[in-house]
């Protein structure tokens, strides 16, 4: 079974990347077939400026590198070195009533968020672009976030119509969730660069202390020694996700006024330092190999571009695009 997932190359990757949707990634290697593609289109969905995308799109497939991504078993590559994804987003692009993409919950979302910069035409097509995305390889299992399966969902509601009005060329394409709830951002609100409130895969010891510090806690628990509600407290989100072993003894210790939150975020941050540190060692190991990681990218590219380049032949000929 073939499997493709991507991200947008927004800039440093985050503990939400990897509990979203990284760690899954990683376990579903062995089990599939699997393309992971930076989707450099898509962040233009949102802003036109690119000066920064060639260093982002870099940085991010050194990410993936440091954890684990096998770049020689997985086919690894740039979106918009694939054309393909442009032309099947365009044909997509007449088989998707408008509708469809007005309830899109995360799309709606994402217009709201751009309502005062101003949407573009192209963001109405984020999800059009995506199911584009997954039906040129024809895969059939995608893992995202939870934000993700809104899009997933429209991307077999396109391929189904493109199936129905012509024939049967694309799988219905399936969302693998990840079994981790979201973490919130050190403000409490969703985890996001753009909002100053992510903590980096990369951070420094210092940094984490600093950060894990402001998560936000129980507010009815002011005393170390007062009873607190786990269920409302990031630190123990965290815990929960980073070191299941010892959570529930913390939110009973919680519950019972037997752990400050002082005591608790030490605790934590040693936690999360522990757990980062292989991908701290191994991010540096890989600076100043940037021009491997490049045609790594690029190698990934011409086997993505083989597979779509097959899978739009047999598309256009569906669609009666083969004028001869
Ligand atoms: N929209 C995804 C995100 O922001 C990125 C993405 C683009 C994607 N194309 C995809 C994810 C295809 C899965 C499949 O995270």
């Amino acid at each position: 079974m073939r499997l493709l997932s991507g991200m947008r190359p927004t800039g440093r990757l985050h503990i939400g990347h990897l509990v979203g949707a990284l760690n899954t990634w990683l376990s579903l290697q062995g089990e599939y077939e699997c393309l992971f593609m930076i989707a450099d289109w898509h962040a233009l969905t949102t802003s036109s400026d690119t000066s920064k995308l060639p260093e982002n799109i870099i940085e991010m497939a050194q990410d993936w590198r440091a954890l684990g991504i096998d770049f020689t078993r997985s086919t690894v590559f740039v979106q918009s070195c694939v054309k393909e994804h442009a032309e099947l987003y365009l044909l997509f692009g007449m088989l998707t009533p408008m509708p469809w993409l007005e309830r899109d919950p995360t799309l709606k979302n994402m217009m709201e968020d751009m309502h005062l910069r101003g949407a573009c035409y192209g963001l109405m097509g984020y999800p059009v672009l995506q199911a584009a995305d997954i039906a040129l390889y024809k895969a059939e299992a995608v893992p995202v976030g939870s934000d993700q399966v809104p899009h997933v969902e429209l991307a077999r509601e396109i391929v189904r119509a493109f199936n129905h009005r012509f024939s049967l060329v694309f799988p219905e394409p399936q969302a693998i969730l990840s079994h981790t709830p979201r973490l919130p951002g050190t403000d409490g609100r969703k985890m996001s660069k753009s909002l100053d409130n992510a903590v980096f895969l990369d951070e420094t010891p210092e940094n984490i202390r600093r950060k894990v510090m402001q998560l936000v806690t129980d507010p009815g628990k002011i005393h170390a020694t007062d009873v607190g509600n786990p269920d409302i407290c990031s630190v123990h989100d965290y815990h929960k996700v980073f070191r299941a072993s010892d959570a529930s003894q913390a939110d009973s210790d919680c519950r019972a006024g037997r752990l400050g939150c002082v005591r608790h975020k030490q605790y934590l941050s040693e936690i999360l330092s522990s757990y980062l540190a292989p991908f701290r060692e191994a991010r540096a190991a890989l600076t100043g190999k940037e021009s491997e990681t490049r045609a790594m990218l690029k190698a990934g590219g011409e086997r993505a571009g083989k597979m779509a380049k097959e899978t739009m032949e047999g598309a256009r000929k569906a669609a009666n695009l083969q004028f001869s």
